[in-house]
């Protein structure tokens, strides 16, 4: 058993647009966790600045993920949900950790080597940092349990390689200050959400993705009723019926998608749906998955457009929760600066 009591931390970013994937892969897990866990939502508005943003777009996306967190059923007065720029401590970690971490893991990251391109010599520092920040986003708070998608496993291992290295590095004065044989738990991913995979709209072969040029790509947690029927209905297909197992969804990937976003949404398994619509051709399977998506959605796009309207609102959710995080994170890195030899 480990020592450590447990807790939830998972970040996202304030960088445009939450879509169905980000709602089926991440929010509804956070949503869930919450019933068995103390949670920590944060938007991570110190890793969005990693590549450029606007400053007027980014304090706007900053609350609508606070809005979305909200709208999707997590409850900030139980839970603590907060923007990382207002606890200062996450950097400050960020820094001890950047001394304990090694240049070469960070330059084997994935997502870095993606998002940097060809030219990487002139990506931002921030953004070959961007392991180290989001490791020190987990354990300033030692948390032991991070709900991610599965792109964000790599940079999990880093976080526990980061904790790890620091324990061993640290653990005669981690001792002798009265934390025992370790200061960070490991933090251990959660990856399974009802759907780790929405495919775009477009092709089944790429992930749903905010990045996409095409809006049709995805289903976005701010489009009416009216957009999630026009974009589930241009989804691309095949010219085959539906099959009645799973097994005749190999090698049609945007039958696959669909089918598991039909299966996620209403809570069973792609077989159950299959079950029910194999033979079907994609025209009534698209008009049940309207239906069914508009369902689900509405009440949340709607909820979620209310609540952004009132910023007063949110800016206070977030003051709030950033006030309690910070609680939390202060007492750590004292320690943290009491282990590592900092006069305070
Ligand atoms: N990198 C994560 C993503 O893009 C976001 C993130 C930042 C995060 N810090 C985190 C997720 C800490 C979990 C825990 O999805």
């Amino acid at each position: 058993m480990s020592p450590f009591p447990q807790r939830v931390f998972s970040g996202v970013q304030s960088t445009g647009n939450l879509h169905l994937g980000n709602y089926l892969g991440a929010i509804v897990r956070f949503v869930e966790l919450q019933k068995s866990f103390d949670c920590m939502y944060c938007v991570v508005d110190l890793h969005a600045i990693t590549v450029p943003q606007d400053p007027i777009a980014l304090k706007a996306n900053t609350r609508e993920i606070a809005a979305a967190f909200i709208a999707c059923g997590i409850d900030p007065k139980q839970n603590i949900v907060f923007n990382q720029s207002q606890v200062p401590e996450h950097a400050e970690l960020a820094w001890v950790l950047n001394c304990v971490a090694r240049i070469g893991w960070l330059n084997r990251m994935t997502q870095f080597k993606d998002k940097a391109g060809k030219d990487r010599e002139n990506a931002s520092m921030g953004l070959l940092d961007y392991p180290v920040l989001m490791a020190a986003d987990i354990l300033i708070y030692r948390a032991t349990h991070v709900p991610v998608g599965d792109d964000q496993k790599q940079h999990l291992e880093l976080a526990r390689d980061i904790a790890q290295k620091f324990n061993n590095d640290f653990s005669e004065s981690i001792a002798r200050n009265g934390f025992g044989e370790a200061f960070f738990p490991l933090p251990e991913p959660l990856i399974s959400g009802p759907a780790t995979r929405v495919m775009s709209l477009r092709d089944g072969t790429k992930k749903m993705s905010k990045s996409d040029a095409s809006d049709y790509s995805r289903i976005n947690l701010s489009d009416d009723a009216d957009q999630i029927a026009q974009k589930v209905k241009k989804a691309k297909t095949d010219p085959d019926a539906l099959p009645s197992e799973e097994k005749g969804l190999e090698g049609r990937p945007e039958a696959d998608n669909l089918v598991g976003i039909y299966a996620a949404l209403s809570g069973q398994s792609k077989t159950d749906v299959l079950g029910e619509f194999g033979g079907a051709n994609f025209s009534n399977f698209k008009s049940a998955l309207v239906d069914l998506a508009v369902a689900k959605l509405a009440p949340i796009t709607d909820k979620m457009r209310r609540i952004r309207e009132d910023e007063t609102y949110v800016d206070g959710v977030l003051r709030d929760g950033a006030e309690r995080a910070r609680a939390i994170a202060r007492e750590n890195m004292n320690a943290v600066k009491d282990i590592v030899g900092f006069l305070r």
